[in-house]
């Protein structure tokens, strides 16, 4: 083989360990991988189902709050979520119906919320404010009306 050769095989071997390196790092060490392994739960018997059966605000540590929280068709329960000022909060949510989505702009919270799976994602809300919690998958015709305020302070 060219020497040249040897020496190109190489760099490329080499930059492709480099991004499977980069790869699992953020996937396993910064927990960026994309959603595996979801909890399921009965869409049809979500009211049933704990702890869907009680949704709400629950203080489960301090400073660390777990909301859970239902979806359906065009709202959430709780819909007024009040949370003191550096919070985390961990949200669990389910939908009854339909695939709904929440997202709160300037958070990281973005998140598709499916029937027959349990959503979960983690913010902690450093800013004091009212933030704006919506849907943001087309879910029917009162789609653009499903929103909330999570009121931090
Ligand atoms: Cu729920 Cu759009």
């Amino acid at each position: 083989m060219h020497r040249a050769e040897e020496i190109w095989i190489s760099i490329i071997v080499g930059v492709l360990i480099l991004f499977m390196v980069i790869l699992g790092y953020q996937t396993f060490a910064l927990s960026m991988g994309p959603p595996s392994g979801m909890e399921t739960i009965d869409p049809q018997k979500v009211d049933q189902t704990a702890p869907f059966d009680k949704p709400g605000i629950y203080e489960i540590g301090e400073n660390e709050y777990e909301v859970i929280m239902t979806l359906e068709v065009f709202a959430f329960n709780p819909s007024n979520i009040e949370i003191p000022v550096g919070s985390e909060v961990h949200f669990k949510m389910t939908s009854k119906d339909v695939t709904h989505g929440v997202q709160v702009p300037g958070t990281n919270i973005n998140a598709m919320v499916t029937p027959g799976h349990i959503q979960q994602i983690s913010h902690t809300f450093t800013e004091p404010g009212e933030y704006l919690f919506l849907c943001n998958e087309y879910c029917g015709v009162g789609h653009q009306s499903m929103y909330t305020t999570i009121v931090v302070k």
